[in-house]
């Protein structure tokens, strides 16, 4: 049998991506598997549903570290120590530096609760509804040293509603983010993504040519 991809789940709150991770990669014949959960903060609520499940976890607390960089190393040496193919940042609210990037080329991933490349940053739902648009989405993209950058692999639209708000927003987004991720992951692991510069494709996808008109006409 050949090696699963092994995956560290880098959290800092909820954590239901990773769970919706777990959740796949329980299912049979999952290319990857979860080999740790870490966080930045021990009360992130995801390390508990790690924990249950019998996830290997670490806090490493950025509140301990002189600067950015060691905080960085510290959490690289985890990662290493746990054997980890590829680095899936799920919710993790600490910017990375260059150096760790570049540690791991094109093997860190990252989803973002907007349409890359709008509304990279904090508050997405709230700014997406403030500028009137019509549909939202999240990406998964392949993490680079500029914030919410970086090849894109995957996205997922859903309408933005009359009457909604940055929660009714950001669930109807979220149930899209725990079915994209799951199914980037897998084609990483079945070693069908090429990336080329700042383009990303995934071979052998099925495409979907059914548009999302918001308002229908
Ligand atoms: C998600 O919306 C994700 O897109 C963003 O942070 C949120 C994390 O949620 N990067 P959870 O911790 O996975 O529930």
């Amino acid at each position: 049998m050949t090696r699963k991809l092994r995956l560290a789940v880098l959290i800092s709150g909820r954590g239901s991506n990773m769970q919706a991770l777990l959740a796949a990669t329980q299912a049979p014949g999952y290319p990857a598997e979860i080999v740790v959960v870490a966080s930045n903060k021990a009360s992130a609520a995801g390390l508990e549903t790690a924990r249950a499940a019998g996830i290997a976890t670490a806090v490493v607390p950025h509140t301990g570290f002189p600067s950015r960089e060691a905080f960085d190393i510290a959490m690289d040496a985890e990662l290493r120590r746990h054997d980890v193919d590829l680095v899936v940042l799920a919710g993790f609210m600490r910017v990375l530096t260059p150096e760790f990037i570049n540690r791991w080329p094109d093997r860190i991933v990252n989803i973002h609760p907007s349409l890359l490349p709008a509304f990279r940053g904090l508050h997405t739902h709230e700014r997406t509804i403030e500028a009137g648009c019509k549909i939202a989405g999240c990406t998964v993209h392949i993490v680079r040293p500029e914030l919410d950058d970086g090849p894109i692999l995957a996205q997922a639209a859903v309408p933005v509603l009359e009457g909604d708000t940055a929660d009714t927003l950001a669930a109807r987004i979220l149930e899209q983010e725990h079915r994209l991720y799951p199914s980037v992951i897998r084609a990483i692991a079945e070693g069908r993504v090429s990336i080329d510069g700042m383009l990303a494709r995934i071979n052998e996808a099925a495409p979907t040519a059914q548009p999302l008109l918001n308002p229908a006409p």
